[in-house]
């Protein structure tokens, strides 16, 4: 191998058509939220409350994290935290993107479908923050096969939480993952692959400011949910 990451060959080739429909987001009802961000930005935290203030307004809500949330995921997900064994960053990168096939394929979209709000601890971003920026595979391709892996299944609205790496890091007051135990220069990167690759979703995609206090994160999501809510009930 030689030093640095080559460029996809992708770049060089005809585009291939994707060889099943994308997903016709307008015969569904439902809304599709996530929540992004670098680990310790309190986005657990936050996917709760805002899953129990969306209850408290009646909407009918269902909640995941990614990776996980199906039987394969879940062991996915194992792998991928836990596991000590060296992998590639390939391999890793779609490995994320199994889990998160499967997570759409038994649990958003079948929700979205039924009208509910889906509410979704990490996605696609993530894997463009880790393991593009963070992990040097070429952020194009990510969106590339990130596109087909979720049919083009796309936010209605995403939710960056951003705050300075040392903030996060004096947060995760507990013993860290596989992940969490990278460097601040690692979630240096992520945090700048959030910050630039959010607008390529071409949905709305709103970064708030994590450092301020819980409740008031919380206000500022509500406030952002609300309008997107608003739009989808053409109020
Ligand atoms: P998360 O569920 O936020 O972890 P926790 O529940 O422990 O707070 O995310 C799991 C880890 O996986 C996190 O470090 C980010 C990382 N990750 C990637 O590297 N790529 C991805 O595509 C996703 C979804 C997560």
């Amino acid at each position: 191998m030689t030093s640095g990451r080559r460029e996809p060959e992708a770049q060089v080739r005809e585009p291939v058509p994707v060889p099943f429909p994308l997903w016709d987001r307008t015969a569904t009802s439902g809304t599709f939220l996530s929540l992004d961000g670098i680990d310790g930005c309190g986005k657990s935290t936050q996917c709760r409350k805002l899953a129990d203030w969306l209850r408290g307004r009646g909407y009918p809500v269902t909640t995941c994290r990614d990776p996980g949330g199906t039987a394969l995921g879940d062991q996915l997900r194992t792998i991928l935290l836990d596991s000590a064994h060296p992998r590639t960053p390939e391999a890793e990168t779609l490995l994320f993107m199994a889990s998160r096939a499967e997570l759409i394929a038994e649990v958003i979209r079948p929700a979205l479908d039924r009208g509910e709000v889906v509410v979704s601890d990490r996605y696609l971003l993530s894997t463009v923050a880790y393991q593009g920026y963070g992990k040097g595979i070429n952020p194009q391709l990510i969106w590339n096969i990130g596109r087909e892996a979720t049919y083009g299944l796309v936010p209605d609205l995403t939710l960056v939480l951003d705050l300075p790496v040392a903030v996060a890091r004096a947060r995760l007051n507990r013993p860290v993952d596989r992940m969490e135990s990278l460097g601040d220069e690692f979630f240096e990167r992520v945090r700048k692959g959030f910050l630039q690759e959010a607008r390529f979703y071409l949905r709305p995609v709103r970064v708030i400011d994590a450092t301020q206090s819980v409740e008031a994160v919380h206000e500022c999501i509500k406030q952002e949910v609300s309008r997107v809510l608003e739009t989808d009930s053409g109020t």
